[in-house]
C-alpha cells in the first residue's frame, strides 16, 4: 500500500474522470428493496432494471436484508462499484492498486474451509457452502477508509463475525483472534514477492471481533465478492483502517497473546495492534486528519475530514475507554 504508492503516484479512479450517473438510482433501490427485505426479489416485482444498476450482473446473486445492526447502515453516498473493484490493495496480486483486478482471476475460491483453532471448546473446520449459510445474510452500507488517505462507501453482504466465533465457543483464555488469509505461490503472483512476510495475519481484541459491527462479509452489491476484493470471505471492521479487514480467510485463530499482524511485522512504528481510525493520530508518513472518498472528488476538491473511529464512535468508543490513543495506535 504503503511502500509504492510515492513512487508511482496516485491513480486516478474512472469515476472522477466520468460522470457520477447512476449512485442515486442505485443507492435508493438499495434502500427500498433492502427496507422491504426484497434484495433478492427485485427481478420478480419488475425492478430488474433497477437490480441491474445495483451490481453488474457477472457474479452470482448474493442477496442480504437490510441490517438492524446499529450504526450498519451509512448514509453516504456509495462508491460507484467499478471502483469498489478497481481500485484495490490486494498485494497477493500485486502492489499496484489496479494489479489485483487485473490478476486475481486465478484465485480458486472452491473448494474452500476455514479452520477455527485455538482457545475454543469446539474448534473445527467450516466449508464456504456452510458459512453462506450460518446466519442471515444481512447488507450493511460501511465506510471504508484506507490509511493511505481515501475511502469508500460501500454496501456489503455478510453478518456479524460474533455469529461464527459463538459457534466455537471460546474459553476465557481467548483473549484475542488472529485471522490468517490464503498464501499461495501458484494462485497469488505477489506471494513469490517478499513484500510482505506472508501469509497476511491480521488481529483483533475478543471484544472487537466480537462487536456486531465486525463483519463477516460475502459479497458487495448484492453479487459474491470479486475475487479482488477477498472472495469467497473477508472482515470488515468499519472503524478500523482497511489494513484490519483481511481478505480470503483460511483461519481464524483465538489467543491468549496479542497476535502479530503482518504490517505490524514490516513496520511496527507505522502500523500499531489497534489502528483505530483517528484524525488526531498521524501515521508517520500521512496526515490522517482528512480523506479523499473514491468518485466523490475531483481534482480540485476538498478533501473531507475524517471522523474518529470512522464515525463509529457512538457504536465503538466505549470498546477504548480510558485507553491512551496515541499510545495505543
Ligand atoms: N487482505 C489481504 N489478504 N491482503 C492485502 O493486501 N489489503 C488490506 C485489506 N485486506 C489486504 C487485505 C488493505 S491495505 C485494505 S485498504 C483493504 O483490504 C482494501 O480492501 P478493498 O480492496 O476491498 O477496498
Amino acid at each position: 500500500m504503503h511502500f509504492l504508492r510515492q513512487r508511482h503516484g496516485p491513480h486516478i479512479p474512472s469515476s472522477e474522470i466520468t460522470p457520477r450517473a447512476a449512485y442515486d438510482s442505485r443507492r435508493d433501490w438499495l434502500k427500498s428493496a433492502g427496507a422491504l427485505g426484497l434484495a433478492g426479489l427485485g427481478a420478480g416485482l419488475g425492478l430488474e432494471a433497477a437490480a441491474q444498476t445495483a451490481g453488474p450482473g457477472k457474479l452470482a446473486k448474493l442477496p442480504g436484508v437490510r441490517s438492524n445492526v446499529a450504526g450498519a447502515m451509512a448514509m453516504d453516498k456509495l462508491t460507484r462499484y467499478e471502483d469498489v473493484t478497481s481500485y484495490n490493495n490486494y498485494y497477493e496480486f500485486g502492489t499496484d492498486k489496479s494489479d489485483p483486478a487485473q490478476n486475481a482471476h486465478t484465485l480458486k475460491t472452491r473448494p474452500w474451509t476455514v479452520a477455527i483453532e485455538g482457545e475454543c471448546a469446539k474448534p473445527g473446520r467450516f466449508g464456504i457452502e456452510d458459512l453462506l449459510k450460518l446466519a442471515p445474510m444481512e447488507e450493511r452500507i460501511y465506510r471504508l477508509r484506507c490509511v493511505e488517505g481515501w475511502s469508500m462507501v460501500i454496501p456489503w453482504e455478510g453478518y456479524s463475525l460474533a455469529e461464527l466465533l459463538k459457534k466455537a465457543e471460546p474459553t476465557s483464555k481467548a483473549k484475542y483472534v488472529e485471522f490468517t488469509t490464503l498464501a499461495d505461490k501458484a494462485q497469488m503472483p505477489g506471494v513469490r514477492s517478499g513484500v510482505l512476510d506472508w501469509p497476511y495475519i491480521e488481529g483483533l481484541r475478543i471484544d472487537e471481533a466480537m462487536h456486531p459491527l465486525t463483519l463477516m462479509a460475502f459479497g458487495l452489491y448484492g453479487e459474491v465478492l470479486p475475487n479482488q476484493n477477498g472472495a469467497p470471505l473477508r472482515l470488515v471492521v468499519p472503524w478500523k483502517y482497511g489494513f484490519k479487514s483481511a481478505k480470503s480467510i483460511v483461519k481464524i485463530r483465538f489467543t491468549e497473546q496479542q497476535p502479530v499482524s503482518s504490517w505490524t511485522k514490516a513496520a511496527q512504528q507505522e502500523y500499531g495492534f489497534f489502528s483505530n481510525v483517528n484524525p488526531k493520530v498521524d501515521h508517520p508518513r500521512w496526515s490522517q486528519a482528512t480523506e479523499r472518498r473514491i468518485g466523490e472528488d475531483g481534482f480540485f476538491a476538498k478533501k473531507r475530514p475524517t471522523l474518529m473511529f470512522n464515525g463509529y464512535e457512538s457504536q465503538v468508543g466505549q470498546l477504548y475507554a480510558g485507553m491512551d490513543l496515541k499510545k495505543f495506535y
